[in-house]
């Protein structure tokens, strides 16, 4: 079995920081990669927000919260993946940017290290073709918020290694998660049928058969939903739902998942949900 001691997360937004919290949290030494300092920071500041909710509800002491914080390293510096066992990628929902950095990280990561992405969507044999290590690379799909939500749903390529399915397996229940193992279609088995749901809610609301408040009262009313469609795909992020959404209907050519067209105008106002405070509804 490979032993994984440290953990490098690229990406330092939702659920890369989420992702980070987690790991420190089982004792990993994790790095917290961004772009630029000002997103690793807005990362970590928002892992210590979380941190210290957890504290307020004693469920875990001020000590513990401190520990946490002081295994993660934050970093700009991309060569750090060279001294990890795995990468977890969370960067954005985009082939161009995944595969290129993934070209990238083969190139720096230790042989041994197994190369994961957190993708929503995108095909991880895809991914793993951008690497010269296709048997490394595999998909680790965390649900968003990543402290709370106990599925880690694991996606294998056409050439991931059994040896690294079992590594992925051992480090999700590490993480204190259940891994569902599922293969490599697009949107998987969560985001094939969660979005086009969110999808056609979304037309719901376009073709004025109602208001998103509405739907989502008769989601969680009527369907015994804890949250509305409308209510995660702003949680989710619209930009992700999109990126998702254009990745089925690519993946599938069936025009059933056609993006609807109020949620490409949302996402061309930069309305894209809690995150920039605006999308359905207003944060
Ligand atoms: P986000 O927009 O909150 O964060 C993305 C971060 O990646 C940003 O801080 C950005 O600066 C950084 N980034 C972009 N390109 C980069 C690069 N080349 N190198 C390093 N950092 C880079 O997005 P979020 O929601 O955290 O999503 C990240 C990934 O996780 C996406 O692939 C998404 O599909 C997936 N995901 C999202 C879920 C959600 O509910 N939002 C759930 C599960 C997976």
């Amino acid at each position: 079995m490979m032993d994984i001691q440290k953990i490098m997360v690229i990406g330092a937004g939702q659920m890369g920081s989420g992702i980070a919290q987690v790991c420190a949290a089982a004792g990993f030494d994790v790095f917290l990669h961004d772009l630029k300092e000002e997103f690793v920071n807005r990362g970590m500041s928002s892992i210590d927000k979380q941190l210290q909710k957890q504290v307020e509800k004693d469920r875990i002491t001020l000590q513990e919260k401190d520990a946490i914080l002081e295994r993660i390293t934050p970093s700009v510096d991309l060569t750090h993946a060279g001294s990890v066992d795995i990468v977890i990628e969370a960067a954005v929902e985009k082939m161009d940017v995944k595969a290129s950095l993934f070209h990238e990280l083969d190139k720096l990561a230790q042989e041994h290290a197994i190369l994961a992405t957190n993708t929503s969507s995108l095909p991880i044999t895809e991914i793993a073709a951008a690497t010269k290590r296709p048997e490394k690379v595999i998909g680790m799909h965390f649900m968003n918020p990543v402290p709370v939500m106990k599925l880690v749903e694991i996606i294998r390529g056409l050439a991931t290694s059994d040896e690294v399915y079992e590594a992925i397996h051992d480090l999700t229940k590490k993480l204190a998660k259940v891994p569902v193992e599922v293969n490599d279609f697009p949107g998987f088995v969560s985001n094939r049928i969660l979005m086009p749901m969110i999808n056609e809610a979304i037309y719901t609301v376009y073709e004025g058969v109602a208001t998103p408040e509405a739907v989502d009262e008769v989601m969680k009313l009527g369907m015994n939903h804890p949250m509305g469609p409308l209510t995660l795909a702003d949680f989710i992020g619209l930009d992700t739902c999109l990126y998702i959404m254009e990745t089925l209907h690519e993946g599938f050519g069936d025009d059933k998942y056609r993006p609807c067209p109020l949620l490409r105008k949302y996402v061309k106002a930069g309305w894209l949900g809690r995150k920039t405070g605006k999308g359905f509804y207003s944060y």
